[in-house]
């Protein structure tokens, strides 16, 4: 068999966000097929990364009052840990915020625009005026355009199914302000796609692609392909755009380069030629496993980017569906949004990868996690068939026969018929049928126990004219054993290691045909427990307290809709100099919509602020009234002149705007704290 070189690769999971079940599938999936491939004696490397980049993840770490760095370097200890505790077996696992990474990023940015494919048009996008900062689809709110449902996205309406641009909505607002947006221009830079229809149409004519796949893929070609837009402008965590201030790469440009990335990181390490992997002659195989949600960006962005930058293109993409839990989407109120790290909390990660190994094939289609089927499914195939095999027979090895295996092979047609089935496992584990794979393999745990129930070595030991034959089919049975575990051991890496220490001897594919014989083992330890439904239940439980643990928000009241801030520290906070100010004038601006000009009496030092609170106080109801300004803001120049301070208001605006009032007593110029 020829040694071939594989790079593998899963999706790059975002730096935001605790791993859950739906994720999981896709890394066991891939983990099982890079186990099988380095067992089969191929050179292959399984890589990944953090995705760090992008609005919400700057967003979420702003909300922690952290660096985006520190908050992705947080979340990327526990992703490892998870991933580790699932036997996810990376060769490497970077970041997309990494020096590889922006050196690859403006590489293949170079070579596009030198080549032309990159272009530039200014566009106008929702701003949001408060927060200074455009705004993506997703945080835009408002009223449907279609069915005049409030609250609804920018992108889509939640009751009707509407989907329309956010500039559409009734009555938009800034998600993150509540501020109305404005429209602003800005210059984009865009990734010329449709220059790379026919490479794309005639790369995935080449390559097997999932039938599923091909038929979205004539779709979008049938829709026509568009320029990709490839820039934000700041504030944008990510890569600068080289020669381009303040524009930043968007983080799908970047993001899969990260597998790029990840793998050349490794090579540093390690001394892999990371050309012979990457460069346009290429001759080695490259594999991305990825969720049906982002196939176009892996089937058309990605090779059409490798393919103008002059490297060499995916050998084939491998997309699976998503999970569904007791037949229904992942719901946070039924406790099926499942962590990863509650499930460890309660079970054995290799109940799972077990039972999405018996349940994945090639396809696209969802796959539903139904948990009594879990339990059942794990307690009547592992503990109840494979496991079976070994417990009924290594314990008359250990007591009786000094925990020798036998000289003889008893059956060496049964033995030669399990060993025989090693080629059609492997090629379903190749073509990622993992489902016909489990059924091949429990089809022989069947054969193994029937074999074992007619022998029943219990009764031969009895005899002493019949010890031989019970040491003979204990060994045999071990013996199936053993292939059966070899199989099942890009599945089950822990149990199989735990079977490599009781058999003293490494589980390989290629020795499933020498059977063990006058061959010492180790005592044997209960290499499974059963699945307890009252730990499902219980992971179900916690899967609902850790959500609802936060007290429940109106989602209308005022704190739904502007959530508290980040934390800071007295410290910051005591550099605002908050002081009593008597309103000694207010004035009307001329030709301004919603300010007033107040003259501000801080006891001995007056100061000219304009407020925007027209909306809802006449003049007359302001002038000798006390408020609370901020007295140390640094003075901004408006359109009406200085404005040298701000006065103190709730609400969120028009008539809705309450000043604050000191209690009476007060003096101006009192600091407040
Ligand atoms: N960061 C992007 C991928 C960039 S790849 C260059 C991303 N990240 S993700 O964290 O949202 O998802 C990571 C992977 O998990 C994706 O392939 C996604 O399809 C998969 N899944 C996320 N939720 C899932 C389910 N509920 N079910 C199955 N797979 C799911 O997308
Ligand atoms: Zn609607």
């Amino acid at each position: 068999m020829t040694k071939r070189k594989i790079l593998i690769t899963s999706a790059l999971p975002y730096a935001n966000g605790p791993t859950h079940l739906g994720h999981l599938l896709e890394y066991i999936q891939t983990d099982i097929w890079a186990r099988f491939q380095k067992m089969r004696g191929h050179e292959a490397y399984y890589v990944c990364a953090d995705d760090a980049h992008g609005t919400p993840i700057m967003l979420n770490a702003q909300k922690q009052g952290i660096t985006p760095e520190e908050m992705v370097a947080k979340v990327s200890v526990e992703r490892q840990r998870d991933f580790s505790d699932f036997h996810i077996e990376f060769d490497n696992y970077h970041s997309t915020h990494s020096d590889e990474n922006r050196e690859f990023a403006e590489l293949i940015y170079n070579r596009l625009n030198a080549a032309g494919y990159i272009k530039k048009r200014t566009i106008s996008q929702l701003f949001d005026p408060e927060k200074s900062i455009f705004l993506p689809d997703r945080f835009v709110t408002g009223t449907c355009p279609s069915c005049k449902a409030e609250n609804q996205n920018g992108d889509s309406c939640d009751v009707c199914g509407a989907t329309y641009a956010p500039t559409e909505l009734i009555n938009p607002r800034s998600a993150m302000s509540g501020a109305e947006p404005v429209l602003k221009d800005s210059e984009h830079f865009f990734f010329d796609l449709p220059a790379f229809e026919d490479m794309l149409k005639s790369w995935l004519r080449s390559g097997s692609i999932q039938q599923e796949m091909a038929n979205k893929l004539d779709e979008w070609f049938a829709e026509g392909l568009q320029q990709w837009d490839i820039s934000r402008d700041a504030p944008y965590f990510g890569f600068e755009i080289p020669n381009a201030p303040g524009k930043y790469f968007y983080v799908w440009l970047d993001a899969p380069i990260g597998y790029m990335a990840s793998f050349k990181n490794l090579c540093d390490k390690k001394g892999i030629d990371f050309d012979a992997f990457w460069a346009k002659d290429s001759d080695t195989e490259l594999y991305h496993f990825i969720g049906k949600d982002i196939i176009y960006f892996h089937s058309l962005f990605w090779p059409a980017m490798l393919d103008g930058a002059e490297f060499r293109k995916p050998t084939n993409i491998f997309a699976h569906g998503f999970i569904t839990v007791n037949g229904a989407k992942m719901s946070k109120s039924k406790g099926t949004f499942i962590k990863a790290r509650t499930y460890l909390d309660h079970l054995n990660p290799e109940y799972l990868r077990y039972y999405y190994a018996a349940k994945l094939n090639s396809g696209i289609t969802d796959l539903d996690i139904n948990l009594e089927d879990f339990a059942q499914r794990v307690n009547s195939d592992l503990v109840g068939k494979v496991v079976n095999i070994a417990s009924r027979c290594a314990g008359f090895i250990s007591k009786r026969f000094d925990g020798q295996l036998s000289p003889d092979v008893a059956e060496p047609a049964l033995f030669d018929e399990f060993s025989a089935a090693a080629s059609t496992i492997a090629d379903m584990y190749e073509n990622r049928e993992y489902s016909r794979a489990i059924r091949e393999i429990m089809a022989l745990a069947d054969k193994a126990n029937q074999y074992i129930d007619a022998a029943a070595p219990w009764v031969l030991v009895k005899n002493d004219e019949t010890q031989k034959q019970a040491h003979d089919v204990c060994s045999m049975g071990l013996n199936l054993f053993k292939v059966i575990m070899t199989y099942l051991k890009p599945v089950l890496p822990n149990m199989a290691h735990n079977v490599e220490v009781f058999f003293g001897t490494t589980l390989n594919w290629d020795e499933v045909s020498t059977p063990l014989v006058s061959h010492p083992i180790s005592a044997f330890k209960a290499l499974m427990q059963r699945v307890e439904m009252d730990k499902v239940n219980a992971m179900l439980e916690e899967s609902k307290d850790s959500l609802n643990s936060a007290p429940a928000i109106d989602p209308n009241s005022p704190l739904a809709k502007e959530p508290i801030e980040a934390e800071i520290e007295f410290n910051d906070f005591a550099k605002v100099d908050l002081r009593v100010a008597l309103i000694a004038k207010a004035e009307h601006v001329e030709g301004a919509e919603k300010l007033l000009k107040l003259t501000l009496d801080l006891g001995g030092e007056t100061r000219q602020v304009f407020s925007g609170i027209k909306s809802a106080y006449t003049p007359e109801q302001l002038e000798g009234k006390l408020t609370v300004m901020v007295a140390n803001l640094k003075p901004r120049k408006m359109r009406f002149g200085m404005s040298e301070g701000m006065v103190l208001a709730a609400g969120p605006g028009d008539k809705e705007i309450y000043l604050l009032n000191p209690d009476s007593g007060a003096q101006p110029g009192m600091r407040v704290m």
